[in-house]
């Protein structure tokens, strides 16, 4: 005869049960780190980690959209990740295409909009097929944006910034005198989102990786030793709830 067991509840969760729902960042950003660190702990290879990896981003999406968070930025490939062995970038290529194949009926169902910021152009032809689909699919939807940072680094993006704004100034489409804060916003990859509000690194490193470097300029960091394919919707709500407790005063007092 089976039993239903008690439902005990992480203790983590029941601490941080009251979630300000008028106090929710925006814009969360995540720096995914530590996958090959936790396949290595189960004597698995690399590529292990990031395809478990794949199901904690499916992990974050849900609560995100849970707690009515408006847009996730997903660190999923860097401009520097190709000095990787050619493997395993091979693997990590063929990863949007898979979390995609599994996640995207759901995605749609919870009307998360799919878009990427970075040099897509640049990526192989199976990687932008796949994700140039998914983009086209869910382009009306209009609940989380799940933006995956794919062939992205900060300081590529600012150098395109600088240098379509001196063609922009060459061709007076913009002067010099107008240019500001907002208007270089609007030449990034970022063009017309917010900037985060929180951003989380997993896997216990501290640093910035070529990420967002212009728009984190106010952001509320988090940091988590928990390797990213062990993260999931209790530690997302543990970040949020340390979001809460901050006081952001944007260099005022
Ligand atoms: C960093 O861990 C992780 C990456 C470079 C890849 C991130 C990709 C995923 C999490 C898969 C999901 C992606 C999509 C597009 C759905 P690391 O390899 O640097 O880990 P380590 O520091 O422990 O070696």
């Amino acid at each position: 005869m089976s039993m239903k067991l008690p439902f005990f509840k992480n203790k983590q969760t029941e601490l941080h049960e009251d979630l300000e729902s008028d106090n929710i960042p925006d814009h969360v950003a995540i720096i995914m780190d530590g996958n090959g660190r936790w396949a290595k702990k189960r004597g698995l290879p690399r590529i292990a980690g990031h395809k478990e990896g794949i199901n904690s981003v499916n992990k974050v999406v849900r609560a995100a959209n849970q707690y009515n968070v408006k847009v996730l930025t997903l660190y999923a490939f860097s401009t520097e990740n190709w000095k990787r062995p050619k493997s395993e970038i091979e693997f990590l290529m063929k990863l949007p295409k898979e979390f995609l194949h599994i996640y995207l009926p759901e995605l749609m169902e919870n009307n998360v909009r799919i878009d990427t910021i970075g040099d897509f152009d640049a990526l192989p032809q199976h990687t932008k097929k796949a994700v140039q689909y998914a983009k086209d699919k869910t382009k009306n939807n209009n609940g989380l944006l799940l933006n995956f940072a794919l062939n992205y680094g900060s300081r590529l993006e600012i150098m395109r910034a600088i240098k379509q704004i001196m063609s922009d100034i060459d061709c007076s489409k913009i002067s010099i005198d107008s240019l500001d804060e907002k208007i270089f916003s609007e030449y990034l990859y970022t063009q017309g989102l917010s900037d985060p509000d929180l951003l989380i690194r997993t896997s216990g490193e501290q640093r910035l990786s070529n990420f967002l470097l212009w728009q984190l300029a106010y952001t509320e960091f988090w940091f988590t030793d928990v390797l990213w394919p062990d993260f999931d919707e209790v530690i997302f709500k543990e970040a949020l709830y340390e979001y809460q407790q901050r006081k952001r005063r944007y260099g005022g007092i």
